[in-house]
């Protein structure tokens, strides 16, 4: 199985989340569940952006003793600095520069031609080399960058150093066959590809953010860079938890493995969520409330039966002790009969007749009937006989 490694930027990415702003405790407490969940790298900010966050990025570098701790710079030597003051003491430091490509940016934002922006990244990266033996360079907007010239940017990369060259979808536009193809022109095409690892970063603006990162797998990338629960800049990033999840449930598809202890996930997901303020929702893939949770009777019979019916996932693969059964109105006589007897009460038929028909009219008025309506249907009921 070939290993695809892992770069978390929860704290980085996720960080520019609207309305999230982590301390640096806060990311501290984060980066270390990210180490026991096995990440490989831990992107811990962007040390010139704020003294705050060098300070943070230090405080992570200082914690963190197994992953490689990552600070993003722009191109400028003013950033480079700021990183390795940031990062210096780390046990595995490495910086992420990166410098936009596409004709957008070029035009717009950074008034360049192409000429100055395969000079001006050449030169970073060259200058950060003093530093930092792990240097990634990304290529903001590559999805939207001309293949050749992107070709061309990547070998300036390596050239001058890199070890990793990131194609990030920065706009969340591609489509799985399109950035596919982007991972598999770079290794045909770049001279010395083979000597550093190729990198996927998506965003979720058109929802396909994991679906890219798969494709990106598919053809040859070493590296996923996402967050935890999928939250960050707009839409979010790839939901690092979900790349994970289908990579282990169709190994033999993508023959990829994460190196993540997937039991740690939901735990990781949970503090994410509380340290960040960010509501998982209810149907998010892998760590909502109901992404193990059964609702329709077919279904429920279905897993009382045999759990893989209608689960593809054992909720105990990412540390849920099970799944749920949820009784609503659409719920089964199995269903209920069961959940009567977790509840510590065995009715015979009769009983369990009358019982079902109150649960049904109460669960057509009711969004969700929970326990202690089910033991006030059952008190009724033994009054009534
Ligand atoms: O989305 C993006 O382009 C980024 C870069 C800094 C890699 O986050
Ligand atoms: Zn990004």
């Amino acid at each position: 199985m070939r290993k695809i490694y892992i770069f978390d930027t929860t704290l980085r990415d996720g960080e520019q989340s609207p309305g999230v702003n982590l301390n640096t405790r806060e990311k501290v407490e984060i980066a270390l569940q990210l180490e026991k969940l096995g990440v490989d790298r831990i992107e811990a900010g962007f040390p010139a952006a704020s003294p705050g966050d060098l300070a943070a990025v230090q405080a992570v570098a200082g914690a963190v003793k197994s992953a490689t701790v990552i600070g993003l710079a722009r191109a400028v030597e003013r950033d480079i600095d700021a990183a390795w003051e940031a990062l210096k003491d780390a046990a595995d430091p490495c910086i992420h520069i990166f410098l936009a490509t596409s004709p957008i940016h070029r035009k717009h934002k950074l008034k360049m031609e192409k000429e100055q922006v395969l000079a001006t990244a050449d030169k970073a990266i060259r200058y950060a080399k003093q530093f930092f033996d792990k240097i990634e360079f990304s290529p903001e907007d590559a999805g939207r960058t001309e293949l050749d010239f992107l070709c061309e940017v990547t070998e300036m990369a390596i050239k001058a150093g890199a070890t990793v060259v990131n194609i990030p979808d920065t706009v969340g536009y591609m489509t799985p066959a399109e950035f596919g193809n982007i991972f598999k022109t770079l290794k045909e095409n770049v001279p010395g590809i083979e000597t550093i690892q190729l990198s996927a970063h998506c965003h979720d603006d058109l929802g396909m953010a994991t679906a890219n990162a798969l494709a990106a797998i598919l053809n040859g990338a070493d590296q996923i860079e996402g967050t935890i629960n999928g939250i960050g800049e707009r839409a979010g990033n790839t939901a690092i938890e979900e790349v994970a999840l289908a990579l282990e449930t169709r190994a033999a598809l993508f023959g990829a493995k994460t190196g993540l202890h997937l039991k740690e996930i939901a735990r990781t997901s949970r503090l994410v969520s509380k340290l960040t303020g960010m509501v998982v929702p209810g149907n998010k893939a892998i760590v909502g409330a109901n992404a193990f949770a059964h609702e329709s009777g077919i279904h429920q019979d279905g897993m009382l039966k045999e759990k893989t019916t209608y689960e593809i996932i054992s909720p105990e693969t990412i540390g849920i002790k099970e799944s749920k059964l949820v009784m609503g109105k659409h719920s089964g006589r199995h269903a209920f009969r069961e959940k009567l007897l977790d509840l510590g009460y065995e009715l015979a038929d009769d009983a369990l007749n009358v019982a079902f028909a109150k649960f049904k009219d109460l669960a057509d008025r009711k969004k969700n009937v929970t326990d202690d309506d089910l033991l006030a249907i059952l008190e009724e009921k033994l009054v009534d006989t």
